[in-house]
């Protein structure tokens, strides 16, 4: 080939991608799964998209494997091996979420500690971020020590607070040496922050805010910024694109390819 030849050629190919292009943004219907990968909510809470889903709203390859929330009550659950979370909200934009413990929700104020269950694991999907152990601790002999009647909380009407229950915060001298000696059941469940001097006045309220996760599953900000929507092939067990027009790799933009050319 000469000069001309593959300038010719060049331009050919050219005027197909253009043309290509054109033809793929004008077309009207958009893939079926860009289309069921809409963001879609439970009524009350954050919308719901990539990594999650919310199998019966959302088709699973939306999301992915070990990101499933239900609706309860229409606010978005997060059901880990050992408790049920009530997602708050989600920062996808730095990979992170705020979550509380379901049990607050289905009490309604009653009895909540006895319904906590300890969190001993988190599986590989989510991560703490700065948040820190709180033990709820009851089953005490009594007479309760002096140094321990001040950390006794209420949570609930007084009806149910007849089981005396702590709570102390896993760095408080305290635990160790007196609680635990007095004390049988001990409950740990992660808390946002160290508050009051080690003080909880408001054991619900405590429970309530919650703490932030962040999540491990792979960054979608590339594909979503080209205008596409994430997901999961479940049989390739790959990440996926879904753009307009069809699934791609990691983004809906051809930008790559015409560089190399
Ligand atoms: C969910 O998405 C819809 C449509 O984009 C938007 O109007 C709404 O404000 C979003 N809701 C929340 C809680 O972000
Ligand atoms: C993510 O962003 C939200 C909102 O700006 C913020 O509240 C949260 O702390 C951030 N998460 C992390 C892990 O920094
Ligand atoms: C442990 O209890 C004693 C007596 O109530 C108190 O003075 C001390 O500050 C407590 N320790 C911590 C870490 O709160
Ligand atoms: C008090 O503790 C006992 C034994 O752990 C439990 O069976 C009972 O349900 C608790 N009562 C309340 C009101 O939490
Ligand atoms: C909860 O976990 C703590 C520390 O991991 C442990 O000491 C305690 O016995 C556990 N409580 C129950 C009820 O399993």
């Amino acid at each position: 080939m000469n000069k001309h030849n593959i300038s010719t050629f060049l331009l050919t190919f050219y005027l197909y991608i253009f043309f290509f292009i054109l033809l793929s943004n004008t077309s009207s219907g958009a893939h079926y799964q860009y289309e069921s990968c809409v963001p879609k909510n439970c009524g009350h809470g954050p919308n719901v998209s990539f990594p999650f889903y919310v199998p019966g709203l959302q088709e699973s390859y939306c999301g992915y494997p070990g990101y499933e929330l239900t609706c309860e009550d229409k606010f978005p659950v997060l059901k880990l091996p050992e408790n049920d979370y009530v997602v708050d909200d989600i920062f996808y934009e730095n990979r992170s979420l705020r979550v509380y413990n379901a049990a607050v929700l289905r009490s309604e104020g009653k009895e909540c500690p006895s319904r906590i269950r300890n969190t001993t694991f988190l599986p590989s999907q989510f991560d703490y971020v700065n948040s820190t152990p709180l033990h709820l601790v009851s089953s005490c002999r009594e007479p309760l020590p002096d140094e321990l009647t001040r950390y006794i909380v209420s949570c609930g009407s007084p009806e149910h607070g007849k089981n005396l229950t702590l709570a102390l915060y896993d760095k408080d001298e305290n635990l160790t040496n007196i609680a635990m000696e007095k004390c049988e059941e001990n409950i740990v469940t992660p808390v946002e922050e160290y508050i009051n001097k080690g003080m909880v006045s408001d054991l619900e309220g405590l429970l309530r805010k919650g703490f932030l996760m962040k999540w491990t599953a792979i960054d979608c900000s590339v594909c979503e910024n080209s205008g596409g929507r994430c997901g999961f092939n479940p049989t390739s067990h790959l990440f996926r694109c879904f753009c307009r027009d069809r699934p791609h790799a990691v983004s809906c933009k051809p930008g790559k390819l015409l560089i190399l050319v």
